[in-house]
């Protein structure tokens, strides 16, 4: 069967293994209405970074779901482009950060921005050198490790409470949430439709930290979250705070964990390779640019057109679904030499698109790359001939928008 014949969004065999199809992309050109949902595939990186770009076009309030969002009907003289502006609480996960359009996007973006301040992400990055040895002081006397859960799922939640100041005495019952695992959502492919414990245990606690604080305000970076305030001054909601921590937590966690992983599953491949970074860490910075071209832990995110368009000389029809393709994009033959080899030293790599662009551009780049850095830095100074236990048991996350190993169980050698 031609790869682009089967369903993109459902389809296990893509799951495990997408380069098929993306490949296939590569070769229909940058635009190509899948057949099975009549979602047009953007996998040129151009014509990617124009839809991110146009969102006066390109709504966003379908994100993360896309077709799978059931759309309210246009009511007679109503435009796709009026549903979105006056009907989104019929939207469902509508009103999160990645589904607003400005000017209210705007608005709230300025929230999330004002807790990114250096000072917060320098104690946030000492943090996280602490964070790292204590991780693998728990596991490397033992000479292996699933790393998913035994690294990556902890080090990025207790980075992400960290920088919003959750209490220390309680970083460890947020680390308890994350062995619940995710809930299954019916119909939920996602993975990002909710449903998980993370999030569902995390809205008291925060309900309750931003009402302390207002109520009886300390030095302390709770207290900041809580009394952030929008440009025009005005306090928000408890809950719109709750829901930019929320937010944060869903969108930087598995993420994150998931480029680690996924670095750490490329060294155990090229051991050779982990030997270079080793005696040269300053080469880790691009190679985790280069996991994220190839190994993009976001596949792509939705929008959804409010008027005619063309894309790349393709009609784009007023309501038509539209993914821009980030992990196909990495393999853009126009951009990247030899597009589909892993070069840990490519010089162009930092043209992926794997946090976006334009106003939804991902505020935690960041962080997630302080975060891969010194995680692959402490990982591979601590732990000498690093192998993936079974080669043919790698699980990938059943998800349309996440691409990333479930489990990675390794064996090692410790060094110190
Ligand atoms: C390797 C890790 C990460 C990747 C690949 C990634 C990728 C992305 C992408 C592609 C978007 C844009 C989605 C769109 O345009 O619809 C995005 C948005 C976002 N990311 Fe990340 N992200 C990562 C880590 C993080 C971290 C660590 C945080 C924060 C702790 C974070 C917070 C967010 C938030 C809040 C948004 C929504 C921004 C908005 O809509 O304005 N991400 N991310």
């Amino acid at each position: 069967m031609n790869a682009l014949e089967r369903d993109f969004f459902t389809d296990p065999e893509l799951i495990r293994d997408p380069v098929p199809y993306y490949r296939a992309l590569g070769e229909v050109g940058p635009v190509f209405r899948e057949p099975h949902h009549g979602v047009f595939l953007i996998s040129g990186i151009q014509e990617i970074l124009d839809v991110y770009a146009d969102h006066a076009t390109f709504s966003a309030v379908i994100a993360p779901l896309g077709p799978f969002v059931q759309l309210p009907e246009p009511a007679e003289g109503e435009t796709v482009a009026d549903v979105v502006a006056n009907r989104s609480d019929e939207i469902p996960v509508s009103g999160q950060l990645f589904t607003l359009d400005p000017p209210k996007h705007t608005r709230h973006r300025a929230l999330l921005t004002k807790l990114f301040t250096p000072n917060r992400l320098k104690e946030n990055e000492e943090f996280m050198w602490t964070l790292a040895e204590r991780l693998i002081d728990e596991f490397a006397d033992r000479g292996e490790v699933e790393l998913c859960r035994g690294y990556a799922g902890p080090f990025t939640l207790l980075v992400i409470a960290d920088l919003l100041g959750v209490p220390r005495e309680h970083h460890e019952r947020f680390r308890g949430w994350l062995q619940g695992g995710r809930t299954p959502v019916a119909g939920d492919t996602s993975g990002m439709a909710g449903g998980d414990q993370v999030f569902a245990n995390l809205h008291p606690y925060f309900t309750q930290y931003i009402e302390d604080r207002r109520a009886a305000p300390r030095d302390d970076v709770l207290t900041h979250l809580a009394q952030v305030r929008f440009p025009d001054g005005a306090l928000p909601e408890v809950n719109d705070v709750v829901r930019i921590a929320a937010t944060l937590f869903a969108a930087g966690q598995e993420t994150t964990a998931r480029l680690i992983s996924a670095g750490m599953r490329v060294l155990a491949e090229q051991p050779s390779l982990a030997d270079e970074l080793r005696a040269t860490p300053e080469a880790i910075p691009n190679f985790i640019e280069e996991c994220l071209r190839l190994e993009s832990p976001i596949k792509g995110a939705f929008r959804l057109a409010l008027r005619d368009t063309r894309i790349a000389g393709v009609d784009v029809p007023m309501g038509s679904i539209v993914m821009a393709m980030n992990g196909a994009s990495s393999r853009d033959s126009r951009v990247f030499e030899d597009a589909h080899r892993f070069d840990a030293k490519r010089k162009n790599t930092r043209r992926h698109i794997a946090f976006g662009h334009g106003e939804h551009f991902c505020p935690g780049a960041s962080l997630a790359r302080t975060e891969a850095r010194i995680s692959i830095e402490r990982l591979l100074a601590r732990l000498d001939e690093v192998r993936l236990v079974d080669p043919s048991a790698l699980s990938y996350t059943p998800s349309f928008i996440l691409r990333g190993l479930n489990d990675l169980p390794l064996h090692f050698r410790r060094r110190s």
